[in-house]
């Protein structure tokens, strides 16, 4: 079957819509470098393709335009490698409602908010959303939510389903982030207006994932949705300085990490020993690196590799991921 456009967003496009923009959808904000592939899913095309190497736009441009495919577009063979490597088996559309409703259903206080489930499907709930009293439609739109190891990021926009890869149009979307949009839209008047309040809905909504091209693709997904929503209001695409804009916030929320690590993937190497006996510093051929002491103690503060960075973007500054965990 021939893969939605709309779904198997490519780089060749996005390349051409803005020539900077995939430089800053390949960032990564904590090593200074690019995102890196951190699977051996590509290796055998060549040294750039590395487990280890950076994701380069050359890598993933012109002939090799269509490298980067959502799980939908890859092989049987490497769908079932991706399973056994890194539990990769994404969750169709309505269990993402599903799990979003029964968060939303907290936050509100009552059920059936944005939708009503059906079997397997939902039915869009089309009046305006009400807000329970002592919470606003700001207090939605501000509240900072997650999707851990998020893969291609279904739980925070649904542009297609995963695991049918089937679109899905922008009113019977349910995301995080697409209930966020849905209500700025029903309470914003002017432009200027709603765009201050997508830019913080996107600057609330983060994600995290280990491989390199889910994590693109995760990316990717959140600026198109962008697009798609703007598009809706407006009737128009958005400037490139605002795509530059959205892909910044993007690329900062969306990152690559080692969630039982905090760490980027594999980036933790052997260090110094600390104290050599006498004898070993005379014995030449005795190794003078011990492995990582996080990954050897089990201890997260410990780790030799790079820890990963997120924007507080209240405070406007870099803050270690680390640092907001409880058992640090
Ligand atoms: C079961 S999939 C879920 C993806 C997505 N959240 C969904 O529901 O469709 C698990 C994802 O976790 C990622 N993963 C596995 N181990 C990880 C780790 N230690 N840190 C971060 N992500 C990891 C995999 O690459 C994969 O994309």
């Amino acid at each position: 079957m021939e893969q939605d456009i709309r779904v198997d967003i490519k780089e060749n496009y996005i390349k051409k819509l803005d020539d900077s923009l995939l430089s800053i959808l390949l960032k990564d904000h904590s090593s200074g470098s690019n995102i890196i592939w951190a699977t051996d899913n590509y290796a055998q095309k060549g040294f750039d393709y590395a487990s280890y190497e950076p994701i380069t736009i050359k890598a993933i441009t012109g002939r090799h335009g269509n490298v980067i495919k959502p799980r939908v577009g890859k092989s049987k063979k490497e769908q079932l490698h991706r399973v056994k490597d890194k539990a990769e088996v994404f969750t169709p559309s309505w269990i993402c409602n599903s799990q979003n409703n029964l968060v939303d259903n907290a936050w509100f206080g009552r059920d059936n908010v944005f939708n009503t489930e059906t079997e397997k499907s939902w039915t869009t709930n089309t009046e305006r959303i009400v807000f329970p009293q002592g919470k606003s439609w700001q207090d939605y739109v501000k509240a900072n939510r997650m999707e851990i190891s998020c893969g291609e990021a279904p739980y925070l926009c649904s542009r297609y389903d995963t695991v049918s890869g089937e679109w899905i149009e922008l009113n019977d979307r349910i995301g995080i982030l697409d209930r966020k949009i849905r209500v700025i839209n029903e309470n914003t008047e002017t432009k200027e207006d709603w765009l201050i309040w997508v830019q913080e809905a996107y600057k609330a909504t983060y994600g995290f994932e280990w491989q390199g091209d889910s994590l693109l693709i995760a990316r990717e997904n959140l600026l198109f949705t962008f697009i798609d929503y703007y598009q809706g209001k407006f009737d128009e695409m958005p400037t490139n300085e605002l795509l530059q804009d959205m892909a910044k916030i993007i690329s900062w929320n969306i990152f690559q990490m080692d969630g039982l690590k905090f760490v980027i993937p594999n980036s933790c190497k052997p260090v110094p020993k600390m104290q050599q006996s006498f004898f070993d510093m005379i014995d030449g051929t005795k190794d003078e690196t011990e492995p990582c002491p996080g990954c050897e103690k089990g201890d997260n503060k410990k780790h030799s590799g790079i820890y990963c960075k997120i924007m507080d973007w209240q405070k406007k500054k870099p803050i270690r991921f680390i640092d907001l965990t409880e058992n640090k």
